[in-house]
Order: C-alpha cells, then structure tokens, then sequence
C-alpha cells in the first residue's frame, strides 16, 4: 500500500524546546524535548513524551515528578548537545549548570531559560516507544525577558538536528 504519511504534513505543527529534568535517589539528570505542551488551565497542567531508551524516563517514573525549563533563542548549540545528544548513563549533565529547586526538588534549569515550571506526575500513558507524562503544575518562575526558542528555529537558524529518540525525528528526512 502507498504510504499515505506526508512528512511535511507533521512538520507543519509547532512546538518550542526545553530541558525536562528531575531528581531521582539523589541524582540529577535532564534532557532536551520539544514535545511538552500546557494542556488544562484549572489545574495547570502540562505534559511531556520521552522515548523509554532515556535515562530521564526512567528517573521520572521512580520519582513521579519533572521540572520544565522554556529554552531561550540564544542557547548555545554546545548547550543544547549536552542535554540532548548525551546521556545521563555517560556524564553529569548537572554539573556547572544554574538551577533552582522548589517543593518537589527536580531541578528547575535557569542558565538559558525565560522561564521553569515543575510538576507531580498524575497520569501515564505507555506508548510503543515513548511513555507520556501528564503532570499536575505545583510551580513556575518567570527567570528573564528574552525570546523563547522554537522547534523551527532550531533547525533552520540553528541548524540543528534531532537525535533518533525525539518524537520527531523524521524532520531531518525533509530539511
Ligand atoms: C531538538 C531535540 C529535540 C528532542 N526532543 C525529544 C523529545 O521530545 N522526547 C524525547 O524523548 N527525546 C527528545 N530528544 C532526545 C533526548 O534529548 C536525548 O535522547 C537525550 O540524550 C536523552 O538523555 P538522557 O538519557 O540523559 O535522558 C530531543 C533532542 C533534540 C536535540
């Protein structure tokens, strides 16, 4: 059967970048992901798809909490490679990183953020490659006025790509 997916079609959708982090048997770790959205507004709540192959998956699901830093356009690529090339398996992605802890102790990114968030998990949902989070907001803090980087801007200005574990990573195939 012809294949019917126009991967165009998908691309067309938006999205911004972020760092999803949290704290998990005394250990910090976080990673890039474009697929984070705010979903309900009474309660706040947001969620979050990351592939099962990441160690931030897996540290979410132990500790039932993730904190969300909004990405500004200025993040350097270095930056965005250490977060979301490599793994926490490899290297202490948290070291010389400024961040913040509120009441649920993940790790609330501030070096090139506009802004944070962190939430409880209430919901999962077990898909084929990913798991997604659906978290209840316990708390935000709005860090500097400045331009929040978007998905698109990452691949045309930036030139960046994205590694197979994003939920998008068939945008490298159009570019
Ligand atoms: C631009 C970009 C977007 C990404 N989006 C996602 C995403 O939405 N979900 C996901 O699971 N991984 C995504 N990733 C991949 C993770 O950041 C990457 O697999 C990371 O190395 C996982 O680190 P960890 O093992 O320390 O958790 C993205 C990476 C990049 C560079």
């Amino acid at each position: 059967m012809e294949n019917q997916l126009d991967m165009k079609a998908l691309f067309s959708i938006t999205y911004g970048m972020y760092i999803v982090s949290t704290e998990a048997e005394g250990k910090l770790n976080g990673q890039i992901a474009n697929a984070v959205m705010q979903i309900t507004g009474d309660p706040v709540c947001v969620t979050t798809c990351l592939n099962k192959a990441n160690l931030t998956t897996e540290m979410i699901q132990k500790s039932g909490f993730f904190a969300v830093s909004i990405l500004e356009q200025d993040v350097p690529m270095t930056f965005l490679g250490q977060f979301g090339f490599k793994s926490g398996r490899d290297i202490n992605k948290f070291e010389n990183v400024n961040f913040l802890k509120g009441m649920t102790g993940a790790p609330m990114v501030t070096d090139w953020s506009v802004s944070a968030l962190e939430a409880k998990v209430i919901r999962t949902l077990e898909l084929d490659t990913h798991v997604l989070f659906v978290g209840s907001v316990v708390g935000s803090k709005f860090i500097k006025e400045a331009t929040p980087l978007t998905y698109a801007d990452y691949h045309l200005i930036k030139k960046g790509k994205s590694p197979k574990t994003a939920p998008t990573f068939g945008f490298n195939t159009i570019k």
